[in-house]
């Protein structure tokens, strides 16, 4: 085992047993004391968020922009003080990362790798298997299933295997499930697809993921599916099989890219539990929550309402003891995705554009402080 791997482990472990140990602080104080960890944890008031997660045994993370992080200070300065986790918003893409058949773009991504060492955090790693932000090459190959199967094994095994005990997590498969619960039709599930049928795709990824590096633990990453619905339905149905049946599969990706409408909260809850209910680990990816801009800036009562979402997203997370992640899609509004996909809307994340924290951020605090 790497020794970063180790590390993460030891300080998972480290976390978990905390996490356990909330209710029975007083009793404990006096032992951590005394064996010096408490030392260790900075006081609450005013801690970054980072601190606030790792007394309550979770990742906060957060999807990096790497160019932004080499040129803007209040940038990199931000990310450094409040995220323990973050993740490639693009770089480790099959496009970004394998632009040209024979050829690998690995510098973004192990300058992130190389980044997050200097600062103690982990990376995730997104994604292995999506329908978008493939290459000109590969969309445009008119490969054989039995060609697409061997390009898709080797790239996961080059991927995988290249960051190996450096990437804690993967999203092995993105958005392999249409709003009603039916198998999106891809490159990679049949139009033409590798050349197995329905959800057989996904567990040979997961299987060539594993094989690639045993000790990484891989997702299976979605958006609109955190209520129960039929999307849900059918990720928690392809989920409990794999278990059953020993697919290497560790846990959900829930995206999380929210309105002020949010949850419903109730339904969110029941989700996470039918998942943990299976052993799995549940994560939030992409945490965003969109709000109109009809005058090009978010009234106070959307900021209050989004922070109301945040605050309460954060809190059922900390109920489930496997949710082991609150990661959001970005952390300013200065580069955040929303403004370009989703037209009048923006202003989704916890930090202003000028790296003020929003009533999201506090409310994210107050979660990880109760
Ligand atoms: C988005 C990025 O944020 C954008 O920069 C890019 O142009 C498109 O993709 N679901 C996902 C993410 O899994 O990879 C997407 O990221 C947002 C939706």
């Amino acid at each position: 085992m790497s020794t970063s791997r180790q590390g993460h482990i030891a300080v998972r472990a480290f976390l978990v047993v905390l996490r356990c140990m909330t209710c029975f602080k007083t009793l404990l104080a006096a032992g951590l004391a005394a064996a010096g960890l408490l030392a260790q944890l900075p006081a609450p008031a005013g801690a970054p968020l980072r601190d606030l997660a790792a007394r309550r045994g979770i990742h906060i993370g957060t999807a990096i922009n790497p160019v932004a992080l080499k040129n803007d200070a209040g940038y990199r300065e931000t990310a450094t003080r409040e995220f323990n986790q973050i993740e490639p918003e693009n770089a480790a893409k099959f496009g970004p990362i394998h632009p040209q058949q024979d050829t690998y773009n690995f510098a973004p991504v192990d300058d992130l790798a190389q980044f997050v060492e200097n600062h103690n955090m982990v990376l995730r790693g997104h994604t292995l298997v999506w329908h978008n932000q493939n290459p000109a090459w590969l969309v445009n190959g008119k490969f054989t299933s039995a060609q697409l199967s061997e390009i898709l094994h080797s790239h996961i095994q080059t991927v995988v295997s290249r960051y190996a005990g450096r990437i804690y997590a993967w999203d092995v498969v993105n958005e392999a499930f249409e709003d009603d619960g039916s198998l999106r039709k891809t490159i990679w599930a049949n139009t033409p697809g590798i050349g197995l049928e329905g959800t057989a795709y996904i567990e040979q990824a997961f299987r060539w993921a594993h094989a690639a590096d045993p000790k990484a633990l891989l997702f299976y990453n979605d958006y609109d599916a955190e209520p129960v619905n039929p999307k849900s339905d059918a990720i928690y149905r392809m989920a409990r099989d794999f278990k059953a049946r020993g697919v290497p599969i560790d846990g959900i990706g829930l995206q999380m890219h929210l309105t002020t409408q949010g949850g419903p909260m109730e339904s969110i809850d029941a989700n996470i539990q039918r998942l943990t209910d299976l052993g799995l680990e549940v994560q939030y990816t992409e945490l965003d929550v969109r709000l109109p801009l009809a005058s090009g800036q978010p009234s106070a009562e959307s900021l209050a309402a989004q922070a109301k979402i945040y605050g309460e997203v954060a809190a059922l997370c900390l109920k489930h003891k496997l949710c082991t992640a609150i990661q959001t899609w970005g952390f300013t509004d200065k580069y955040s995705w929303i403004p370009g996909w989703y037209h009048g809307m923006g202003a989704a994340l916890e930090f202003d554009p000028g790296f003020q924290p929003k009533p999201a951020y506090r409310a994210m605090a107050d979660a990880l402080m109760k």
